[in-house]
């Protein structure tokens, strides 16, 4: 088998939210591929980089009061935080918004231009009516034009799903002055993707490089008219590069630069590794493989083959199209605490068994993955726990002392036909087919657990006459787990450097499961993976919700920072609306940190007499619990009591401030008295 040369990218993650476990459907995936390439001997590498620009970033940023360019750095370490969590391994980590991604960007414009692919044209769009700027898509709300629905963004509903530009909105309203927009003209670039109709359609229904219902797709979708152009500009103020010769007045839309992303972050490693670039992104024998979701299928395979060629580099090998995590047959919930981030999990369960419940569901096609945790649960336990880890846990301890026998055993054949059975189970991963590669790999595990039931070490262990029998049973049971280890390392790299250790022998190679592994010592058996405990995963639900109720408890507060910066005054109310709100001066008698919560203090107040409150309120970034107790503060009295999941909470204090750290608490001077209400 000759030695390939593969470049491999996950999707760039936007740098405006944290990873959960919708998202890690497609990291896993591309780790266990990438993983699998390189134990099969080819020079593989895995390139990612947080994707920073854009108007979600901007507003993002703005809403934080801080600089995009600090907001985008602390996401981006909490994304590799939590990748590595998950054994997710990247040759590179960059980002979009890179000195390198830069100089890429100029250069592929340049070659589009030059190319005479790049047009300008006026566009008719939203600018605020106070200060004249372009209003980007997010920064315009108003009713969905499909569904009506109230409060929509300017570029897609969120109730509906529909996607239009911001002056399809009923009764827009720009967020920056909450005044109606007006509509100007500005100057857009647009890529006339036309001009590559005939290049893109012979690429696209090859049938190499997609899966065929992504072609189908394709055609019926966007090719069997003509191409619209594509427009790749946005004016002045956006979070991006600006487009030279523009003097800053027009920028990169953020599809522009982030697939550059991919390039970019390969010349970075490049720069660290002494590499070539151009033999990554321009040599013919170099493979390119791309795994994105069915949702960004139109740019990778559109307009990106189309910048590639334009620029003359290398077309991918392979786009790698997966669908989306539905949770129990819907999309993932807040309220239901299907949810998950990625840290939420950590927090309670093994990032293993999650790599081996979504191998055990991904197929080569399109489709959604339905996760249900009942079945993770099952097939956690029965098949990891009970039939692979099993194999280990139960013969090795017999041979601590006298390692493996030095000539392999008569086993029946069952070492040779694991053996045998590795082509298939490898032509399984090569095509995304991890279902397939997890059923063929337990169904081996199902062969060789019989023949330790069989043989019974633990009877044999009792009898002095039966001690090389019993080492040549636990010989042949360790190397049937070892082949198993060896298989399954692509999607456990973790397990499986528990059995190298046990077995003092590094698996690094897929070869290593075609021959045994004799006379070496054993070592002591170390606790490899502990059954999934239900009450883990209800917990982890559980968080899940009440992440949403600690967003709210401190809602108020982060609103009014929103409002110094940039958001509008609430609506006007009357004397008696106002009058609705109990405020009361309240004492603070006690003040608790809630470990379990990133957010909480748990507040105990008094409002005079015998009256006392119990509020958990957002501030522990803010305020250490002991200086809170004995100050005056105000507090809504008649909120509705709303069960969290550390109790619940009879109230709200007020507070000002942009939230996290920057909370101000409102108090009262002495003299006021608990309990008095607030006019
Ligand atoms: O859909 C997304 O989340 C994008 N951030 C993916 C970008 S992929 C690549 F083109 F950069
Ligand atoms: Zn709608």
């Amino acid at each position: 088998m000759s030695e390939r040369r593969i470049l491999v990218t996950s999707a760039l993650p936007y740098a405006n939210g944290p990873i959960h476990i919708g998202h890690l459907v497609e990291y896993i995936q591309t780790d266990i591929w990438v993983r699998f390439q390189k134990l099969r001997g080819h020079r593989c590498i895995y390139l990612c980089a947080d994707d920073t620009h854009g108007t979600a970033i901007m507003k993002s940023a703005r809403q934080r009061g801080i600089s995009e360019r600090a907001f985008i750095a602390e996401i981006q370490s909490e994304h590799e935080r939590d990748f590595h969590g998950f054994h997710i391994e990247f040759d590179n980590y960059g980002s979009t918004d890179s000195p390198h991604n830069r100089k890429l960007c100029d250069q592929i414009w340049q070659a589009l231009q030059d190319k005479g692919l790049i047009v300008q044209r006026q566009v008719t769009e939203f600018l605020d009516a106070t200060t004249g700027e372009s209003l980007p898509d997010r920064f315009v709300t108003g009713s969905c034009p499909k569904c009506q629905a109230e409060n929509q963004y300017g570029d897609n509903c969120d109730k509906c799903g529909a996607s239009y530009t911001a002056t399809d909105l009923i009764n827009p309203i720009s967020t920056v002055s909450d005044t109606p927009p007006v509509l100007g003209k500005q100057d857009h670039f647009f890529v006339e993707i036309e001009a590559m109709h005939a290049f893109l359609d012979a690429w696209t229904q090859d049938e190499n490089h997609l899966q065929v219902e992504v072609a189908n797709y394709l055609k019926g979708h966007f090719l069997h008219e003509p191409l619209r152009d594509w427009d790749v500009s946005r004016p002045a103020p956006y979070f991006g590069f600006p487009i030279p010769g523009t003097d800053e007045k027009h920028y990169w839309y953020v599809w522009f630069d982030a697939p550059i992303g991919y390039m970019a972050s390969t010349q970075e490693w490049c720069d660290r590794t002494g590499e070539e670039f151009d033999t990554w992104w321009r040599d013919d024998q170099t493979e390119i493989h791309h795994f994105i979701g069915k949702d960004i299928q139109y740019f990778h395979c559109l307009f990106w083959p189309a910048m590639l060629k334009a620029a003359n580099y290398s077309l991918p090998t392979r786009v790698h199209i997966h669908g989306f995590l539905t949770v129990g047959g819907e999309k993932m919930s807040k309220s239901k605490g299907t949810f998950v981030k990625a840290s939420t999990y950590l927090k309670h369960l093994d990032p293993n068994y999650l790599r081996y419940y979504y191998a055990s569901k991904l197929g080569p096609h399109v489709d959604d993955l339905d996760m249900n945790l009942d079945e993770l649960i099952n097939r956690v336990n029965a098949d990891l726990v009970g039939k692979f880890v099993n194999l280990g846990s139960r013969t090795a301890k017999f041979v601590a002392e006298c390692g493996l026998s030095s000539r392999y055993p008569d086993d029946g054949g069952l070492f040779e036909y694991a053996a045998q059975s590795g082509n298939e189970i490898a032509q399984a991963y090569e095509h995304g087919d991890y279902n397939r590669a997890m059923r063929l790999i337990m169904s081996l595990a199902d062969r060789a657990n019989p023949y330790v039931e069989s043989a019974e070490p633990w009877k044999l262990k009792k009898d002095p006459d039966q001690l090389d029998r019993l080492q040549d049973v636990c010989t042949v049971a360790l190397n049937l787990f070892r082949q198993l280890a060896i298989y399954l390392s692509p999607v456990l790299p973790e397990l499986a450097e528990k059995v190298s250790n046990l077995l003092g022998d590094p698996l690094v190679d897929w070869q290593q499961s075609q021959s045994p592994l004799l006379g070496t010592p054993v070592a002591r058996f170390q606790h490899m993976l502990k059954r999934v405990d239900d009450k883990d995963i209800n917990l982890m639900i559980e968080e899940s919700k009440e992440r949403e109720d600690e967003d709210r408890s401190s809602e108020h507060s982060a609103d009014s920072g929103e409002h110094l910066l940039a958001e509008p005054l609430a609506d006007e109310c009357t004397i008696d609306d106002f009058v609705n709100v109990d405020l009361r001066v309240a004492r603070v008698l006690e003040a608790a940190d809630v470990p379990e919560a990133n957010k909480l203090l748990k507040l105990t107040l008094s409002l005079g007499g015998e009256e006392k409150r119990t509020v958990f309120a957002g501030i522990k970034q803010a305020y250490q619990p002991e200086v809170l107790v004995g100050q005056l503060v105000i507090m809504v009295a008649n909120l509705k009591p709303r069960k969290m999941k550390f109790g619940v909470s009879e109230g709200m204090i007020l507070a000002a401030g942009l939230g996290e750290k920057e909370v101000f608490m409102l108090t009262v001077h002495d003299g006021a008295s608990p309990g008095q209400r607030i006019h």
